[in-house]
């Protein structure tokens, strides 16, 4: 839509960076922690880039006042990061870890001595392996007491330092990764059935911490952030049309109608249903999601969007071997039998990961939510995964500005077409670790020295071109973005 005069940032935006536990603070071992799942996973052969783990990550475990600092420094209003449930409860359930408790309150106390707010992500995929080797993990409904009790021990440490809580960082994407291609722990390959159970498991954890948390009154705000690639059509044939409702209901719906109305949608719960993979749901548990709906916020990590086309059900399914390389152009089509399959999108450029890179997806994205749930909405993870290069002690990402800036410009554009975002989170402050794709894919606007191998680099951080650009833009309320 064409506006003649431009609205700007509202003047309490939240101006974010973003991490995870596992990515950025090592120390593994340290101070009582306990074993998590992916301790364990990033040992199996072949699972990871040239076999990277996480024992030491960027070791913000040890270097956190440094690099919030740097925050401060940036000028962040806010930052992201998650909580280590094997370092509250080594076992996941039991004995607290009080050291544990100390680590992440200082965590906060220093991010509060610069006024930046802690965002905090309860779960970002570091199950306490104790509870995989017990019964499963996620796959037995007895990890959602377990959830519970460590999300509510949150709450009662921090729950009075901290405003806003995200219960699960992208269960569409830990849930497919680790059930249907075996590139998450428990590493399975097709488990569709066992994939949708999974993910229930999930939204009951997530409800009822919801509802746990509201009763204790905290004053806060809690809600759930999901991977969120919109999609488009792949021409107006109207089979396409109907697969990108399919992809629409399978892919993204399936998640957000939990947090926005506390329940499947239709069309997508009858295929799955007809498929034999869908969840088992008890009248108490449909009443639960329910009351739950809708949440605070809806958090959403945005990098990319897809196209639609029908799949016959003999067409593509889910393919194992996605470009962890960053050779561009390795990735391979893949859909849902029967209902669509995600081709390329010849109109827009790709990052080395075959991941389209479209700024205007994003405002698309917000419009779509804001239309359907009508919720605020916390852009929980956007950023620009490259190749950087160190020269003369510098790092010039002019790349990683332009896909900021031009994210940000049509964020704008969203907010005066009435979307309500409240925060925007780069993704992510340092460098650090890429889950599948190690230290050759890096995001921070803050460069770490270090690469794959465990004892490389000095862990020196070095302010990258787009740290200055970032802090610019914080100064003036985002008023400079054109420029
Ligand atoms: C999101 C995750 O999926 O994307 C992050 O929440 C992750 O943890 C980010 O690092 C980027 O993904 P990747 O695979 O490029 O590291």
């Amino acid at each position: 839509m064409y506006f003649e005069k431009k609205s700007e940032f509202p003047k309490d935006f939240l101006w974010d960076a973003a991490s995870a536990a596992y990515q950025v603070e090592g120390a593994y071992l340290e101070d009582g922690k306990g074993l998590s799942i992916w301790d364990e996973f990033v040992r199996i052969p072949g699972k990871t880039f040239k076999g990277t783990v996480g024992d030491k990550a960027v070791d913000h475990y040890h270097r956190y006042k440094e690099d919030i600092a740097l925050m401060a420094e940036c000028g962040l209003k806010t930052y992201r990061f998650s909580i280590a449930w094997a370092r509250i409860f080594p076992n996941g359930k039991g004995e607290l870890n009080e050291k544990g408790i100390n680590f992440y309150n200082q965590l906060i106390d220093e991010c509060l001595k610069y006024k930046i707010e802690p965002m905090v992500t309860i779960y970002h995929w570091d199950l306490p392996l104790a509870l995989e080797k017990e019964y499963g993990g996620w796959e037995s409904e007895q990890i959602i007491d377990d959830y519970l009790n460590y999300a509510t021990t949150l709450f009662q440490h921090f729950g009075k330092k901290v405003i806003y809580w995200i219960t699960f960082n992208e269960q569409n994407v830990f849930a497919r990764l680790g059930w249907t291609l075996g590139q998450h722990p428990p590493g399975k390959i097709n488990d569709q059935k066992m994939f949708y159970q999974v993910n229930h498991h999930i939204n009951i954890a997530h409800a009822k911490t919801v509802l746990a948390y509201r009763k204790m009154n905290l004053g806060g705000k809690i809600g759930v952030s999901f991977a969120y690639s919109p999609s488009y059509s792949l021409d107006c044939k109207p089979e396409n049309g109907l697969a990108k409702a399919d992809y629409d209901d399978l892919y993204l719906y399936w998640y957000f109608d939990i947090a926005g109305y506390g329940r499947y949608p239709k069309a997508a719960y009858n295929f799955l249903e007809a498929q034999g993979y869908a969840p088992t749901i008890t009248k108490e548990e449909e009443e639960l999601l329910k009351a739950a709906a809708p949440v605070d916020f809806l958090g959403i990590n945005y990098y990319k969007t897809k196209v639609a086309q029908s799949n016959p059900i003999d067409g593509v399914g889910m393919d194992l071997n996605a470009n962890n390389s960053g050779i561009k152009g390795s990735g391979k089509v893949v859909g849902i039998p029967g209902a669509y399959k995600n081709p390329s999108n010849p109109f827009l450029p790709t990052t080395s990961w075959d991941w389209a890179i479209d700024p205007k997806g994003l405002r698309l994205g917000c419009r779509n939510l804001t239309s359907r749930y009508d919720l605020p909405i916390v852009i929980s993870e956007n950023g620009l995964g490259a190749i950087d290069q160190l020269e003369n002690g510098q790092i010039h990402d002019a790349y990683r500005i332009e896909y900021i800036q031009s994210h940000l410009i049509e964020l704008k554009n969203a907010i005066q077409e009435g979307c309500d975002i409240i925060a925007y989170c780069v993704w992510s402050f340092t460098d650090l670790l890429s889950w599948l794709n190690g230290y050759q894919k890096r995001y921070g606007l803050v460069y770490v020295d270090r690469d794959e191998k465990e004892d490389s680099g000095s862990l020196d951080r070095i302010k990258k071109d787009s740290f200055y650009w970032y802090k610019k833009i914080i100064e003036t309320n985002g008023k400079d973005l054109e420029e």
